[in-house]
């Protein structure tokens, strides 16, 4: 049973990266085999369907790669204005091409998102799951999310306060139970 892990962020820093981290740790001890895929290490250029389909990037064949070989993806994603970053969307296009070989396909997909303002990144989900759906994926219900990110964390990168940290454990716990039920 084996899931790719991402976000969407390519700051360095990122409250994603970390929220990501804790969700892994999570994953990993119910037994799922995580690859964590690292977006800013792909350095990936902007999808141009005149050049790309036909010519893409070692790191874009990589990351489908990589899509095929899970059962399910865990993806964190910041709130840009309102919705999830560009990069982001460039990601899953750039991935989702030629459509006949569109790898999300059947994917079991868990989100996640963190941000320091209040609104927790829920409109980023809102849109992410329209997007992921559109590409064929069984969207777990729901995500798990934290507002006022910069005080939510400990020196470990584990969540402080309790009732978050079951929350997230319920959270991949649910993902892990659908992860293994799409796998049988
Ligand atoms: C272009 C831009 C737009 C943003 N819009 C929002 C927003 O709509 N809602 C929000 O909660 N935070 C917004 N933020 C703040 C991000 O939540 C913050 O930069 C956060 O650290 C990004 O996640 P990361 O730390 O994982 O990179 C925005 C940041 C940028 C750069």
């Amino acid at each position: 049973m084996k899931a790719l892990a991402f976000s969407g962020s390519l700051r360095t820093g990122s409250w994603n990266e970390r929220l990501l981290a804790a969700a892994v740790k999570g994953l990993e001890a119910r037994g799922v085999t995580v690859d964590v895929w690292n977006f800013k290490a792909a350095n990936l250029p902007v999808y141009d369907p005149d050049t790309s389909d036909a010519n893409p990037p070692a790191a874009m064949v990589d990351f489908k790669a990589r899509v095929r070989g899970a059962a399910g993806l865990l993806v964190a994603t910041p709130e840009y204005n309102y919705s999830y970053p560009g990069a982001l969307k460039n990601l899953l296009d750039f991935a989702s091409r030629p459509s006949s070989e569109n790898p999300f396909r059947g994917k079991v997909t868990a989100q996640l998102g963190a941000t320091p303002g209040p609104g927790g990144t829920l409109q980023a989900q809102v849109m992410l799951r329209h997007v992921l759906a559109g590409l064929g994926c069984h969207t777990l219900p729901g995500a798990f999310t934290v507002s006022r990110a910069a005080d939510a964390f400990d020196e470990t990168g584990a969540l402080k306060d309790e009732r978050q940290r079951k929350n997230l454990d319920d959270f991949v716990g649910r993902f892990a139970d659908e992860l293994t039920l799409r796998s049988r």
